[in-house]
This record gives structure tokens, C-alpha cells and sequence, in this order.
């Protein structure tokens, strides 16, 4: 099963976007995915329009199972899990709690009948982040492209040592740090990737060309679905898609690093470059 966690300390990144879009092109490639909403905004929850019974809170209480709180088959092959601002209340009320980090673990024992489960986070390194972290085996880090991201991604990638460094036996890769946003034609762009590639915490991580700036992807949220139903032709469907091909081949080779995967796209990259270069 895969494991994987968006995260970024900034919020307006492209988080939710990208959780949603992994989770859904994972479930139209055939595989059965668990989407779970750990941000108390409840983004998903309205972007997909899903009137929950249950929610993430009762997930992480104990006060419902994961059988009770997922909602089944959203689309074909996608159950998710859907947050709302009552999940605020969590951090104080797990505070008295014996290793809550790994609370979300413990209560996705169950979950072993997926193929994959993707986790959406909130801009914050707060507990509910940390038990995403302590759940995932894969991380993929949204950035948007304003000069404020480097310190994000760093910031996030940080947080990423912290869990590293007290838990060393779990596994924690980094698949991609996702350039989102992306305008090519536009200097904050062209800084942005400059300064995300030149860091040297960051810049063996970044994904070219990223997810072009696409007003689609806003359209679709207002219309309640993913890019692929609401524009297929769109820059961003075909970007997504990229994104999906990385996360699954790094998947079928087994490889066992994410610096692995981070190398061999950048090898990759030049070519990718060349045809996001053309307007789309
Ligand atoms: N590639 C993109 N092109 C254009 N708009 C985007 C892109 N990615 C995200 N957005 C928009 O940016 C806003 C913030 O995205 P969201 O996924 O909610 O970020 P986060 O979860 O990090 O706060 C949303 O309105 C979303 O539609
Ligand atoms: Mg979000």
C-alpha cells in the first residue's frame, strides 16, 4: 500500500488540489484509494460536495471507526474521509493523549483494503500534521511560485528531519517538491524555480515542469470536480497526469529512496522543460 501525505507549511499552495488529484487519478488507474482530509478547513469536503455523517474528528477521538467515517466510492475506487472546523478542537483535546502522534496510525489499522491512502494537511506543523507524517511513507510538497516558497519548502522540509530524527526507524521519502502555479513566461516564476533549484535542502527534490498555472483547476473546484472530468484537455489534467506516472513508477521499481526518484526525474527534466516551454 502506498502512503502519502501533501504537506507545505504555507497554506494557498496547492495542497488540497494535489491530495485531491493524486487520490482520484490513483482511483481512475484502477486502484482502490482512501483520501483523508487531517486540515480542519474541510476543503475537500466542499470541493467534492460530500455531506459527511462522520468526520475526521470522530476518526481521531476514537468516537468512530474508519468504516464508519469513510464515505464509499465518491468516484469509482475513492472513499474519503472529510474534516470540518469541529477537528480544530482536536489539538487541544488529544493533548492529554499517550503518543498522539500516532494517533491517525493507530485508527488506520483498517485501512489494509487500499491501495493506496493520501493524506491532505493543513498549512501548519501542528499535531494533526505530525500524525500525517508519522502515518506516510511518501511526502509530495506543494510550492507555489512566489518568493516566500523556498521558505516554505524549507521550513516543511525541516519539519520532515524533526520526525526523521525521533522516529529513525520510519520510512519518510520526499517524492517531489511539486512547483504549482507554474507561468513560465512570468519573472516570479522563473525566480522562484531558480531559487527552489539552486537551494541545496531543496533543489535535488523539485519536479519539472510542475503544474502550470491553469484557471481551470479553479473552475472545476467551483463545479465540484477533478480536472480530468472538468477539463481533460486542460494544462493542468496533463500535468497532474506527470505527477501521477512519478508517484506510480516510483512505486513499480520499488526504488528505496526518495533522493532516488528526486535524481532520476531531474535527469528527466531538460526534456520536460523543452515542452512546457512551447504555450500551451
Ligand atoms: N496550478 C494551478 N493553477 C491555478 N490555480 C491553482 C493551481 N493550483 C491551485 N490553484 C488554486 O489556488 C488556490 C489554493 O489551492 P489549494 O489547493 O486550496 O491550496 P492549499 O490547500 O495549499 O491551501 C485554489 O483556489 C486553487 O484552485
Ligand atoms: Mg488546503
Amino acid at each position: 500500500m502506498r502512503k502519502l501525505a501533501v504537506v507545505n507549511m504555507k497554506g494557498g499552495v496547492g495542497k488540497t488540489a494535489t491530495a485531491i488529484h493524486i487520490a482520484a487519478g490513483l482511483a481512475t488507474r484502477g486502484q482502490r484509494v482512501l483520501l483523508l482530509d487531517a486540515d480542519p478547513q474541510g476543503n475537500i469536503g466542499h470541493t467534492l460536495r460530500l455531506r459527511p455523517v462522520h468526520t475526521f474528528e470522530e476518526l481521531m477521538t476514537g468516537e468512530a471507526s474508519l468504516a464508519d467515517v469513510a464515505l464509499r466510492d465518491v468516484r469509482p475506487g475513492l472513499d474519503v474521509v472529510v474534516s470540518t472546523p469541529a477537528a480544530f478542537s482536536l489539538e487541544r483535546r488529544l493533548a492529554g493523549e499517550a503518543q498522539r502522534e500516532t494517533i491517525l496510525t493507530r485508527r488506520l489499522k483498517g485501512c489494509l483494503q487500499y491501495d493506496a491512502v493520501v493524506i491532505d494537511t493543513s498549512p501548519a506543523m501542528n499535531l494533526l500534521t505530525y500524525n500525517a507524517l508519522l502515518f506516510a511513507e511518501g511526502l509530495v510538497i506543494p510550492v507555489g511560485m512566489d518568493l516566500m516558497a523556498v521558505i516554505g519548502a524549507r521550513q516543511t522540509l525541516d519539519g520532515v528531519l524533526q520526525v526523521r530524527e525521533l522516529w529513525p526507524e520510519r520510512r519518510l521519502d520526499i517524492l517531489a517538491v511539486l512547483p504549482t502555479s507554474v507561468h513560465r513566461g512570468n519573472h516570479a516564476t522563473r525566480a522562484t524555480m531558480e531559487a527552489l533549484e539552486r537551494d541545496p535542502a531543496v533543489g535535488k527534490y523539485v519536479f519539472q515542469p510542475g503544474i502550470r498555472q491553469c484557471i481551470d483547476l479553479s473552475y472545476a473546484t467551483a463545479s465540484h470536480q477533478t480536472i480530468w472530468e472538468y477539463a481533460p484537455r486542460s494544462r493542468a489534467a496533463e500535468d497532474y497526469m506527470k505527477l501521477l506516472d512519478h508517484i506510480v513508477l516510483g512505486s513499480a521499481e520499488n526504488k528505496t529512496s526518495g533522493d532516488h526518484y528526486a535524481a532520476e526525474e531531474r535527469s528527466a527534466a531538460p526534456a520536460l522543460e523543452r515542452s512546457a516551454a512551447s504555450p500551451a
